[in-house]
């Protein structure tokens, strides 16, 4: 099959809840990774496979997108926007699209998923097996939060159990399916509908043909704080694959702009965003810091989020926390744990410890 003849279609309609407060000011697709927009890297790989025409299912923040890529010919592609007023789910997403789509085939995609799947090959299986709809499937260690997607000796998926506590396989929707044409006019418009819950369940028992497509490439949902820190390393350090990054490669990525006082030490795919200002004697260790963002001396950011122009305070230590655009963490403040700073919160100096040796 011939990518340049098969429509791509990215659902970005979400509200990015669990990464909130980032979340607040961007949708999730458009925060900072490896210092692009994160749907920078999916449709560099999508342009990679020789995909020309990409639609956005949009709906939350619409309006971000197409300020961001345009026509979409910076990155080689051809790109337009729907715009869904009420969200209707990831299948009225695909629904929604439909008016837009050229050809008799369409790749869909989670718009927050970073992975390394061979496109080409994941159609050429598509074809060769005349599915109606195929499903890129990965397997993980804790399949609970995902799709779980049990398939039969031939590769044919028996069922579709969304985000069960009783997964009966390790094996889980990658958030990238081919749809042929026709299956997509099948979804109902008008209302919300879930892709997961109910198109994909309804596929199967009308007797469609649904098939697996398994690879062992590299696979990480970006929707969660830890997964956005772990997938944006990984794209620094050259373990994700982006065709965006241009083959970079490092312990670290440190935008025009920034400046890094004597001494810091900036290590684990940590990334430094245009404009910020990281202090003598700080350790950033699988950091994100945000454009503008201020990390004074002595601080230690591990596995952490910065805002956009936020600011930590001399010697404060953060670890697996979110720090929200503009808020000011005061000296010697420690953060752990998970802990969300909303935008602009003001943390006073020591104003939070987990230990007494102030
Ligand atoms: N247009 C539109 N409209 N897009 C939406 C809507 C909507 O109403 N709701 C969600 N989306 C987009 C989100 O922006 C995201 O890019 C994508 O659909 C998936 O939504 P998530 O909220 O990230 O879903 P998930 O991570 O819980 O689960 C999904 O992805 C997993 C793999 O990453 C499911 O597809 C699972 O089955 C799958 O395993
Ligand atoms: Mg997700």
């Amino acid at each position: 099959m011939n990518a340049a003849e098969v429509d791509a279609a990215i659902l970005v309609g979400g509200k990015g809840t669990r990464l909130r407060p980032l979340t607040l000011s961007a949708p999730k697709p458009m925060l900072p990774t490896a210092g692009l927009p994160f749907l920078t890297h999916l449709l560099s790989r999508i342009a990679d496979a020789g995909v020309k025409h990409v639609v956005l299912g949009t709906s939350y923040k619409a309006e971000v997108f197409e300020k961001e890529f345009g026509d979409g010919s910076a990155l080689g592609l051809d790109i337009e926007y729907v715009f869904e007023e009420q969200p209707r789910g990831t299948g009225g997403g695909i629904a929604n699209v439909a008016s837009k789509l050229r050809y008799d085939t369409a790749l869909i995609f989670n718009g927050d998923v970073l992975s390394g799947c061979d496109l080409n090959a994941l159609l050429s299986s598509h074809e060769e097996r005349q599915a109606d709809v195929s499903l890129h499937l990965v397997r993980v260690g804790d399949p609970r939060a995902f799709g779980c997607v049990p398939t039969d000796s031939d590769g044919g998926v028996t069922a579709f159990l969304e985000k069960t506590q009783d997964p009966p396989t390790d094996q889980i929707n990658a958030g990238c399916y081919v749809f042929n044409r026709d299956v997509i006019d099948r979804i109902p418009t008008g209302r919300e509908v879930s892709v997961e819950r109910e198109v994909f369940p309804g596929l199967l028992s009308d007797g469609l043909k649904v098939c697996g497509y398994v690879d062992a490439t590299y696979w990480r949902d970006m929707g969660t704080p830890e997964d956005f820190v772990r997938g944006s390393a990984d794209l620094v350090r050259g373990i994700a694959p982006s065709p965006a990054l241009k083959g970079h490669r490092g312990e670290q990525l440190v935008h025009d702009g920034a400046s890094i006082g004597p001494g810091a030490l900036i290590i684990g795919g940590s990334v430094v965003g245009r404009g910020a200002e990281i202090g003598p004697g700080v350790r950033l260790d699988g950091a994100v810091i945000f454009d503008g963002a201020h990390v004074e001396a002595g601080a230690v950011i591990e596995r952490s989020i910065i805002g956009f122009g936020a600011r930590i305070g001399p010697r404060a230590l953060i670890r697996d926390g979110v720090i929200g655009d503009g808020a000011n963490i005061g000296a010697r403040c420690e953060l752990l744990r998970g802990a969300r700073v909303w935008p602009g919160v003001t943390i006073p100096d020591v104003g939070i410890r987990y230990s007494t040796d102030v």
